[in-house]
């Protein structure tokens, strides 16, 4: 059980920075916003985002008692592992350029907060979309909808406002099984461009 989990973030890990390292950019080279290259990775970062916590949280919830005890001891939960792996891989990995983030109307996870045209985004997947994209100046974003599966209510689920029972500084989001809650958003930038 241990060994199959670790191994199985480690092969996300390694594929994580292959797929990432394919997409480097050749010296010399003028990058222009939203390269086919970027929209490619705009999309496999998503992909790998929301199938990452989705099979996390599906181990999390099969384990046992004693199992999900170690899992929370190490942290090798849904939330932990995807952020430190999308917050800091991704961005180490592509030289600054690029991020995923996780976002939602109330985010717990500072690392979550984006910006005005994630913002917009969100909001177009709220009214019915299944993939939105734009390019501004500065970057290309791609984003998709975040559906709650059951293995995400014990910490997300009902009722709202109370307490997580995993991570007791957060309460419940009050999330159903199947609602869409938010948008996985990608910006990938020519550039390093920080944040
Ligand atoms: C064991 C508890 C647990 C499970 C199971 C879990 N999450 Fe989370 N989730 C958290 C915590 C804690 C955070 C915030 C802290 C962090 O990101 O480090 C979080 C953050 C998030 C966020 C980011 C928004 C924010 O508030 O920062 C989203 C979206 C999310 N989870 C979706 C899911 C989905 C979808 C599933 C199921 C596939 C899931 N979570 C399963 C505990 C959990």
């Amino acid at each position: 059980m241990r060994r199959s989990i670790v191994s199985g973030l480690c092969c996300t890990t390694v594929l994580l920075v292959g797929a990432l390292s394919i997409s480097a950019r050749p010296p010399g080279s003028i990058p222009v916003v939203g390269e086919p290259a970027d929209r490619e990775l705009a999309r496999l970062l998503v992909n790998l985002e929301l199938r990452t916590r989705g099979a996390l949280a599906k181990r999390y919830v099969a384990a046992d008692a004693a199992h999900r005890a170690w899992l929370a001891h190490e942290l090798l939960l849904p939330a932990a592992v995807a952020d430190e792996v999308f917050h800091e891989v991704v961005p180490e990995a592509t030289g600054g350029r690029a991020w995923v983030k996780m976002i939602v109307d109330e985010p717990r996870n500072r690392h979550n907060i984006g910006d005005d045209t994630t913002v917009a985004l969100l909001g177009e997947i709220k009214s019915g979309k299944t993939q939105v994209s734009r390019t501004t100046a500065g970057a290309y974003y791609y984003g998709e909808p975040i559906k709650a599966a059951s293995t995400c209510l014990a910490c997300h689920g009902e009722p709202r406002g109370a307490r997580d029972p995993f991570f007791p500084k957060y309460t419940k989001n009050g999330w159903k099984a199947g609602e869409i809650v938010g948008a996985v958003i990608a910006r990938v930038a020519p550039h390093a461009t920080g944040g």
